[in-house]
């Protein structure tokens, strides 16, 4: 449905975390994962289409030689909640057995979405695989999952932007901001 602008921005509640903020964590992220690979390659496999914006920067973070891969899952939403089932709508074009894969995610929520895509990957054989997420709203969990690095900490609050979007929208914003619900 067309939104006129004012409705558009109305929904733009407050900016949560900030261009320099995220910009200054993902430079952490880069060295993390540099100092965790020691000059070995690396596949970072980000989850579309949230991740896009993310996994654009941390690529660019790291020195390490690098490829990039994607895959597609979707989570099925009531609005703004999960509703459990998880498809994967787009697989990787890599056998990742040769691999070092670093899953680069926007956002863990109720967890169901990386506890499938992770248990999918593993068995695969990669040689290691880690997780790298920009948000976690841990109180929101369902299944049990642990990222190896959380960049920032988040309250359950429905966020937009900087890749994540409400029904699409805002996910070109450079924050992450929270989302005006009702
Ligand atoms: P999970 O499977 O519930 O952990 O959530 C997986 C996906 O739901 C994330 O990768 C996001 O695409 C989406 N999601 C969860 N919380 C939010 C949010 O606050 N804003 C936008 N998307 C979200
Ligand atoms: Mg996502």
């Amino acid at each position: 449905m067309e939104k006129s602008i004012q409705e558009y921005q109305d929904k733009i509640n407050r900016v949560l975390i900030t261009e320099e903020e995220i910009k200054e964590k993902v430079k952490e992220a880069g060295k993390l994962i540099d100092g965790l690979y020691d000059g070995r390659p690396i596949l970072l496999v980000s989850i579309l289409k949230g991740a896009f914006v993310f996994m654009a920067d941390v690529c660019r973070a790291v020195s390490v030689p690098c490829e990039i891969g994607f895959m597609c899952a979707k989570s099925y939403y009531a609005g703004t909640e999960s509703v459990g089932a998880v498809k994967i709508t787009m697989d990787l074009e890599q056998d990742i057995s040769g691999y070092h894969v670093v899953i680069v995610e926007d956002i863990i929520d109720t967890g169901r979405t990386l506890k499938d895509v992770v248990n999918l990957l593993k068995a695969r054989n990669p040689l290691s695989l880690h997780v790298l997420t920009l948000l976690d709203k841990p109180s929101r969990r369902v299944v049990e999952f642990t990222a190896d690095w959380t960049l920032f900490t988040i309250p359950d609050h429905f966020v937009i932007g900087y890749g994540l979007d409400c029904a699409e929208y805002y996910r070109n914003l450079p924050y992450v901001a929270e989302y005006a619900e009702g």
